[in-house]
């Protein structure tokens, strides 16, 4: 609470202190953006990717910028899980903001020790990732069905002792089907949308950009389409539903809290902007002051039709 606007939220159980966490694959574990503000400003930070192994990700070139956005094709670079709860989450754990734990696997077996593991570590939840492209098994292959997703969230959820947040990919036809499977399955919340699957091509040299050839497209360019998906899930899901996608500042931020996402995680944005999140959190806060609201929880949802 400051000067009496309430801007915390609550995540299946978790308590945020505002409704602005830092993307996963955006923000590493924090320490570089660390030197720019105080990490306690936010609400959280799901961490890069995580992976049971540590990984190298693909060869590069892996990111490219396109009108509006930036492609990545960086293939889950992380230094395995084990390396992270003993060195990032000491680290992490000296700012007062919830740490949530981005989790992947090549087979659904590594995705239930993922879980299993990082339900001892000492964070808050775990984003299980269901959408990353860039990678040829795991992630996007299962989440972009819902027999995937329904097959990977109930054996996970067997192991889960965190809240599990499970994070849906757009590369699919029915978006509503798919966050509907995760939450029958057991997510208790969902956070959307990952990356659009995209291409970009060298008109001189003939050749695609990235070496994986396609790559996921975020920033501004897809904020439409994640608005559109967040409003039609969170229509048709009771539990919370974290939205993402294009959000650069405080007005962004608001437009997803009144399609219905309880929190919202910005990314790309920082990549432009290193102090993109708490702009973004004190943009929210000017909307309050300016609109009359008193309590943040009252934009979830707001949306007038
Ligand atoms: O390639 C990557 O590391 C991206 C991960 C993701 O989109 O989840």
């Amino acid at each position: 609470m400051s000067n009496n606007i309430n801007m915390s939220v609550e995540i299946a159980g978790v308590r945020l202190k505002n409704p602005v966490l830092a993307a996963s694959g955006t923000f590493g574990f924090g320490r570089e953006y660390s030197e720019y503000f105080d990490l306690s400003l936010l609400g959280g930070i799901s961490v890069k990717g995580l992976t049971l192994k540590p990984r190298k990700g693909n060869p590069p070139p892996r990111i490219a910028e396109t009108p509006s956005g930036i492609l990545n094709s960086v293939g889950l670079q992380n230094p395995g899980v084990h390396y992270f709860i003993e060195n990032e989450i000491p680290f992490l754990r000296k700012y007062d903001t919830a740490i949530i734990a981005n989790a992947s696997g090549n087979t659904v077996e590594e995705y239930e020790q993922m879980v299993e593991i990082l339900s001892d570590a000492d964070i808050d939840a775990i984003e299980l990732n269901l959408s990353c492209p860039n990678v040829k098994e795991g992630c996007m292959s299962f989440g972009s069905t819902a027999e995937g997703i329904v097959n990977v969230v109930k054996r996970v959820k067997k192991y889960a002792k965190k809240p599990l947040i499970v994070k849906l990919t757009p590369n699919v036809t029915d978006i509503v089907e798919i966050a509907k499977a995760a939450e029958d399955s057991g997510a208790d919340a969902l956070s959307l949308i990952n990356t659009l699957l995209g291409m970009a091509i060298d008109a001189k040299t003939r050749k695609p950009i990235l070496k994986n050839i396609t790559g996921g497209l975020s920033g501004p360019a897809i904020k439409p389409v994640a608005l559109r998906m967040v409003y039609q899930v969170a229509q048709n899901v009771k539990i919370p539903v974290i939205g993402m996608g294009g959000i650069s500042n405080g007005t962004d931020a608001v437009e997803f809290l009144l399609a219905g996402a309880s929190a919202v995680m910005v990314g790309t944005a920082g990549l432009v902007n290193p102090y993109a999140w708490i702009e973004t959190v004190k943009g929210i806060e000017e909307y309050m002051k300016e609109t009359n609201i008193s309590d943040v929880k009252e934009l979830i949802g707001g949306l007038i039709i």
